[in-house]
């Protein structure tokens, strides 16, 4: 069995090291938007996507600690930390806490978490370049554009209270979320040089975690306390959310979001050992209380 949080630890002092390494220091002028760009990127976020693009590198034979692959994790951790401060903005979920502390908008002002957020995202396609592959810069750009992420968060805003039916929510998911996590496991194969195969294999898996990744924060979003989740629980249901547990239950989301990961760890079973960590992460997602 692997040690998933082991792994989970080994990645997120990895993508930690890369980021505090690129990010301006807080110091530099203007200072309030670098301050506010540091006290987002390490409020303490579990690190899932950069452990994704590890995970599916080595599985494809790439070594850990490539230079390549830690610019790429450090820059999938940026993308995603600008979308979770522009998702609790006051004009989108609303939300006053994250990653166990005051949003950037309360901690500083809704002003500086879009200018940081923005300062977020353009960054991460820096450093994304420095990595001299263009279509792991295509890839990312294509699953969090409008036909992935900002799609899916559209939809989203525009379901609240509408009591959405299954196409729309699952839409909703495979967009806002799933895109960028079948981006993050993909772009862990292509800098290992997977072939075509592989990729569409790890195209599957992605798929699969990313869905099942949603489906457990809306559960989570249910059962758990903001203490545990470090981000306001009850906020889906209080807002009338398109999430899963509002259009199935929650005993079926359950069920659906283990049949996801049964099926994420068929995809990567022909890989065997080497792919044992992608396997032990989607139990990990699935298991998760946070
Ligand atoms: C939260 O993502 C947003 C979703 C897509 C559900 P995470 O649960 O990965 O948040 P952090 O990075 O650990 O804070
Ligand atoms: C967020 O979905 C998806 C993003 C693209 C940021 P949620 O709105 O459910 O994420 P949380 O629960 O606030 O982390
Ligand atoms: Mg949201
Ligand atoms: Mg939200
Ligand atoms: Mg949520």
């Amino acid at each position: 069995m692997t040690n998933v949080e082991g792994y989970l630890k080994k990645a997120a002092k990895l993508v930690d090291e890369t980021i505090e390494e690129l990010l301006p220091p807080a110091s530099m002028h203007p200072s309030s938007v670098h301050t506010a760009m540091r006290y987002s990127m390490f409020a303490g976020g579990k690190r899932v996507r950069p452990c994704l693009i590890m995970a599916a590198h080595e599985a494809c034979g790439g070594e850990f600690g490539d230079r390549n692959i830690a610019l790429a994790s450090a820059a999938v951790e940026m993308l995603h930390t600008f979308s979770l401060v522009h998702d609790d903005l006051p004009c989108m979920d609303d939300d006053d806490f994250r990653r166990g502390k005051p949003t950037a908008h309360k901690a500083f002002s809704e002003a500086l978490a879009v200018l940081e957020g923005d300062a977020l995202c353009i960054y991460a396609f820096e450093v994304l370049a420095r990595t001299g592959r263009i279509a792991v810069i295509t890839e990312l750009a294509q699953a969090l554009g409008t036909g992935g992420m900002i799609g899916g968060q559209v939809v989203d805003i525009e379901s609240e209270g509408r009591g959405v039916d299954f196409k729309t929510v699952e839409y909703i998911h495979e967009n806002k979320t799933a895109a960028f996590i079948r981006a993050c496991v993909r772009v862990g194969g292509m800098l290992a040089g997977a072939p075509t195969s592989t990729l569409n294999s790890l195209t599957a898996y992605g798929n699969h975690v990313g869905l099942a990744f949603q489906v457990i924060d809306d559960i989570l979003d249910e059962e758990g306390t903001t203490e545990q989740l470090g981000k306001d629980a009850g906020s889906d249901r209080e807002k009338g959310k398109a999430t899963f547990p509002a259009v199935f239950g929650l005993d079926e989301s359950k069920k659906y979001a283990q049949e996801l990961i049964d099926a994420a760890c068929r995809d990567v079973a022909f890989l065997g050992v080497r792919g044992d960590i992608l396997t032990a992460l989607a139990d990990y997602i699935r298991t998760r209380i946070s």
